[in-house]
């Protein structure tokens, strides 16, 4: 089935590979959903399925659209969404077979291998089963989910905001949306994304309304693409994305627009941004606090064309990981490595925000706390980075446990670490006074060399003393793994 065409595809392979839990209703009132999400990753930690729910009850009423929730909690389903070959649950494997993957899409410029997307005729777009117009729209009738009880109100957290510019082209971007009334949503651009600096140019063009597209339930390699930066301001996510796919991304014109949609995805919301700002929020964020009201911009709803039963694509920032952008940070780790070749891995484990790993292969003294340097230099956007922990190259840095053995055992506080009083910062920063700074560390948890203060003779590492001399090991023991549990 790879390349993915729609969702539905692409959870069609995690079910078979026993990677969906299915549910027959949830009461969201209760905000069971959400307390599932957190059981999930409690129990099962990177093992957690995805779940889809057919019945869920929101504001007293029982809408039979099914809720889909989870799909991207591990680098299996990121794997999965690459067609990596055999799939596992092997986190660092998986890891390293998509960077590798997402890699190999890349040139030597950092440009992006591109393959432009394809019209099709309506008659051919699942997204227009069904075309709700005007005073029928009513956004209340699909099961959009309040997350949390500290939100404002339901949201639709998983839309692909399309707009043009007659400069910039296409842009293609993952912002939150509020659900405000029937036919009204708010739509948040931080004034760093390219969303805001098209409605900034819209504005000195003297435009009052912008004319938009929201896609909820696409293909997962264009809602990767959605969700993260790699396509700059004047290249089209969707280009980027039939890149990835080896086959170009269908679309289809908007009913009320001349915005081009993914024929196949759950709904297309089609509107108009005003220029006026709203408040809007509080809402739990990626960092897993609940965040103060913003002021944002808001979508007066014209159509919605949806596919029968459509399924409404949920997530929980905070709560699954942050998989969803593992291109983004291969993109951070390329360019890092071009001026710092002692980089190996560069890797923000999914639950820490904020936490940057660096592996390097060390060979002079100094090198650890110059990575830290390099890293905390270097603004990875989308990403927090308050920490940058330094490792050695034996260290995997997707296995925690590894890399707390590391931090304990190799790293000496003083000298090995390097404190900013204060630097640019992502804004959702819970612990933060001032919005975008933050103080900084560096921890040097390398190897430290006799010249940086370490030991004459270092002592070697029990497991990388196996790795390295006797890796027949592990190949016998991964060769027989089955037979082991075989009954
Ligand atoms: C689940 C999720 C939710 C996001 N929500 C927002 C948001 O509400 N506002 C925002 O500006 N960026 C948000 N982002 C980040 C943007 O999607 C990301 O910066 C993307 O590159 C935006 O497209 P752009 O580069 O064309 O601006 C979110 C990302 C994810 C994965």
């Amino acid at each position: 089935m790879y390349p993915y065409d729609s969702i539905r595809d692409y959870v069609a392979d995690l079910e078979a590979r026993g990677k969906v839990l299915k549910i027959k209703e949830m009461d969201q009132d209760q905000y069971e959903m959400t307390a599932l999400t957190y059981r999930l990753k409690d129990r099962f930690k990177d093992k957690s399925p995805a779940f889809l729910v057919e019945r869920t009850k929101i504001n007293d009423t029982w809408h039979d659209s099914p809720v889909i929730g989870e799909i991207f909690n591990n680098f299996g389903m990121v794997a999965q969404c690459f067609g990596v070959e055999d799939v596992s649950d092997n986190q660092s494997d998986m890891y390293d077979a998509s960077v590798s993957k997402i890699l190999s899409y890349m040139d030597k410029d950092f440009k992006w291998q591109k393959i432009e997307p394809v019209t099709v005729d309506a008659k051919d777009a699942p997204c227009k089963e069904n075309i709700v117009q005007g005073d029928d729209v009513d956004i209340y009738a699909f099961p959009w989910i309040k997350n949390n009880p500290g939100d404002g109100s339901q949201y639709i957290s998983a839309g692909s905001v399309i707009m043009d510019d007659p400069e910039m082209g296409r842009n293609v971007g993952t912002y939150r949306m509020q659900v405000k009334g029937p036919r009204k949503v708010g739509v948040y651009f931080t004034n760093q994304s390219h969303g805001y600096k098209y409605m900034m140019r819209a504005a000195e063009r003297g435009e009052e309304k912008v004319p938009v597209s929201v896609a909820v339930g696409i293909d997962p390699i264009s809602w990767m693409m959605s969700s993260t930066r790699l396509a700059d301001v004047d290249e089209d996510e969707f280009a980027i994305a039939g890149g990835f796919r080896g086959k170009p991304v269908e679309l289809v014109k908007s009913e009320t627009n001349d915005l081009y949609v993914p024929a196949h995805a759950e709904f297309i919301i089609e509107g108009e941004i005003s220029m006026e700002t709203e408040e809007e929020g509080p809402y739990g964020e990626m960092l897993g606090y609940i965040g103060k009201k913003i002021w944002t911009f808001c979508i007066d709803i014209k159509t919605i064309t949806h596919r029968a039963k459509p399924w409404v694509y949920n997530l929980w920032p905070g709560i699954g990981g942050a998989y969803l952008t593992l291109p983004w940070e291969v993109a951070h780790f390329a360019r890092l490595k071009k001026i710092m070749p002692s980089l190996v891995k560069l890797h923000t484990p999914p639950d820490t925000a904020s936490v940057v790993i660096a592996c390097i292969d060390k060979r002079l003294p100094g090198e650890g706390i110059e990575a830290g340097m390099l890293v905390l230099g270097y603004r990875m956007i989308g990403f927090g980075k308050k920490m940058v922990i330094v490792l050695d190259k034996d260290i995997d840095p997707t296995d925690l446990s590894r890399v707390m053995h590391a931090v304990g055992t190799r790293w000496q506080p003083d000298p090995a670490s390097l404190v900013v009083k204060q630097s640019f910062h992502i804004p959702l920063e819970p612990s933060s006074r001032e919005m975008f700074l933050s103080s900084k560390i560096v921890i040097d948890a390398t190897r430290q060399l006799p010249g940086e203060g370490g030991p004459d003779v270092y002592p070697d590492d029990n497991r990388t003393a196996v790795e390295e001399r006797a890796p027949e090991a592990f190949e016998m023991v991964d060769r027989k793994w089955d037979e082991f549990f075989k009954k």
